[in-house]
């Protein structure tokens, strides 16, 4: 059996309020303690984007009711709220700021960014959806005002090196990457077709071997956990994002028993380095419990998420999570919940 720190996953979207027939916080944070978080941080991107002190507050109430683990959340802005910031800075982990076009359609220029890191408070994370060329200039607006900048699902090899170069000059620049981007591919898209439909889209072979190759520059792991319906995924458009809170772990245990990463690369990645950058207090008694060598088939009908799919759906996985305990409880054991909705905290 390995012991593993409760994990941290700083990238979900839980979809309530407003789209609570994708997922809710009980849905979602029950697919988290089954995929080994123990805390997880919510985007902004909600059907009403959470950009007022008095929509986060109304967030906050609801997630209260309804979680089952620790949850935090990140705040949005479109540039027209920069008054809110200081009422936030202690109740938001970060700011959430879409460069590109994805789920919610909450987007800003590069003018609005710099007018927003001369307002958000020093030493509190900006996080980015920025992808490609939009990167290089959003890096060196957050130089100049001294911000901390993490950069969200890099999913490119133009991307990283971008975050390389800027770490090699020493910006606070930190970044993450999502499994989909570690374990899928471009040519996947062809037989999983709107299940692999994604932002960033997925990338080719070389890129994702840059990734693995220089994973000692990615500070975090990210889900980006962003379930929609079946029947989304089936229409016309389909919306971009797919679930990850229960593949997250599974897919690195599995790679792990392949000698892909390492054990402490794991704790890196979904422990150490996400509690660093959003500053997230830890506790000696949240810790979960993996039994390294059962070897288990993936299925969507077994999922905790209310969207019920994976792109992962069939694939064979080495390492399972078998128990979660939060603060000494134990809150999760062999696909069971064990405790109710309103247990877990907000932090
Ligand atoms: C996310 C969503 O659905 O909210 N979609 C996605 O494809 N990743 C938004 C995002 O993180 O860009
Ligand atoms: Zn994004
Ligand atoms: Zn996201």
């Amino acid at each position: 059996m390995i012991i593993l720190p409760g994990l941290i996953d700083p990238h979900v979207h839980m979809r309530t309020p407003g789209q609570s027939y994708k997922e809710n916080f009980s849905t979602g944070t029950k697919a988290a303690l089954a995929g080994g978080f123990t805390t997880v941080i919510d985007m902004p991107n909600n059907s009403t984007p959470i950009t007022t002190e008095k929509l986060l507050d109304e967030k906050i109430k609801i997630a209260k009711k309804q979680t089952v683990c620790d949850i935090g959340f990140h705040f949005g802005s479109l540039g027209d709220n920069l008054d809110e910031f200081k009422k936030v800075s202690s109740k938001a982990k970060a700011l959430k700021i879409y460069l590109n076009i994805t789920t919610g359609g909450f987007i800003v220029d590069e003018k609005v960014f710099e007018s927003i890191c001369k307002k958000w408070p020093k030493g509190k994370v900006i996080i980015v959806h920025a992808e490609e060329n939009i990167l290089d200039v959003i890096l060196k607006i957050g130089n100049k005002y001294k911000q901390k900048i993490h950069v969200a699902h890099v999913s490119s090899q133009k991307e990283l090196s971008i975050i390389k170069r800027a770490k090699k000059k020493r910006w606070m620049v930190t970044c993450g990457v999502t499994p989909h981007h570690l374990f899928l591919e471009k040519s996947d898209e062809k037989k999983l077709g709107a299940f692999a439909k994604m932002k960033p889209a997925l990338k080719t072979r070389k890129d994702q071997e840059f990734i693995w190759k220089n994973l000692m520059y990615v500070d975090i792991v990210e889900s980006d956990h962003a379930p929609h319906t079946l029947k989304e995924k089936k229409s016309h458009p389909q919306p971009f994002g797919i679930p990850g809170l229960e593949t997250t772990l599974h897919l690195l245990l599995t790679a792990m028993s392949k000698k892909r990463l390492a054990l402490k690369d794991i704790k890196r990645l979904c422990h150490d380095g996400p509690a660093k950058i959003f500053n997230i207090k830890t506790d000696k008694k949240t810790y979960i419990e993996i039994d390294e060598s059962e070897e288990w088939i993936l299925k969507n009908k077994n999922l905790k998420t209310k969207c019920k799919w994976s792109p992962f759906d069939g694939w064979k996985m080495k390492g399972r999570v078998k128990r979660v305990f939060i603060r000494g409880t134990k809150v999760f054991e062999n696909d069971k919940i064990l405790v109710r909705p309103g247990f877990g905290k907000i932090i």
